[in-house]
């Protein structure tokens, strides 16, 4: 299986991949993810992302379109696979077609997490996640069992991202709305985009989400 989630920032494309990890043992292939990596190894791609994404802008579609084909490469043919937050502009979308043609790879789905604007800003605010392996929580809606450790790893130390504040948020809803949301109609001519309602609680949204793949 190969999907594509899409939605605006903090949607929860990444808390419902994570889910689909674990149920499904999917790959999830997360352009940010692999930009914060890059950022956080000084790599000359994390050079050139750092000051980007610290602006909420998007990075240049070749940098994540290669980091898609290299990720690609290195995962099995018959490993399902998560797109989080690739593609986000035409010329990724197309960059896709091309890649998933090279890796053997046809398109499933398209699931768009439909979230309220003004939502996102408090989801925003309450992001952080486990420092040593990753796991995100948030400070209402997902906090540890044990305040202060880790569900995951037991590990006790926490970071909030640089690009997590209010007017940092506003560039990247726009990048959206302009750049990444027109890619939506590509997918619905192939009838291949389902819509979740976003704003309901994790559970519901991964149920929603699980009723649309195959069992
Ligand atoms: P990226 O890392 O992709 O950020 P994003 O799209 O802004 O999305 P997030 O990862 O912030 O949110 P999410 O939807 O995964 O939400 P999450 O599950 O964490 O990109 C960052 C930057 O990198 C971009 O701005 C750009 O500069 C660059 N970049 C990345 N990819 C690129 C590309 N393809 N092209 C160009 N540039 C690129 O959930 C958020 C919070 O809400 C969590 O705390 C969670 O616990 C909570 N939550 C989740 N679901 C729910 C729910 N149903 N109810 C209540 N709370 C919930």
């Amino acid at each position: 299986m190969t999907l594509i989630l899409l939605g605006p920032p903090v949607a929860g494309k990444g808390t419902q991949a994570q889910r689909l990890i674990e149920t499904r043992h999917m790959v999830q292939l997360s352009t940010g993810d692999m930009l914060r990596a890059a950022v956080k190894a000084g790599t000359p791609i994390g050079r050139e992302a750092k000051a980007i994404m610290e602006r909420g802008e998007l990075v240049p579609d070749s940098i994540v379109s290669g980091l898609i084909d290299e990720a690609l490469a290195a995962t099995p043919a018959s490993t399902g696979v998560i797109f989080d937050g690739y593609p986000r502009t035409a010329a990724q979308a197309e960059a896709l077609d091309s890649l998933l043609e090279k890796h053997g790879r046809k398109l499933s789905r398209v699931i768009e997490l439909d979230v309220d604007e003004e939502a996102l800003i408090d989801r925003i605010e309450g992001r952080f996640s486990c420092a040593s392996c990753g796991a995100g929580y948030h400070d209402r809606h997902k906090k540890p069992r044990v305040d202060g450790v880790c569900d995951m790893c037991g590990g006790t130390t926490f970071k909030r991202r640089p690009d997590d504040n209010a007017a940092t948020v506003r560039t990247r809803l726009q990048e959206y709305r302009a750049k990444t949301a027109p890619i939506l109609p590509i997918y619905e001519k192939r009838h291949l985009v389902a819509r979740v309602d976003g704003m309901a609680p994790m559970e519901d949204v991964e149920t929603a989400i699980a009723a649309l793949l195959p069992a």
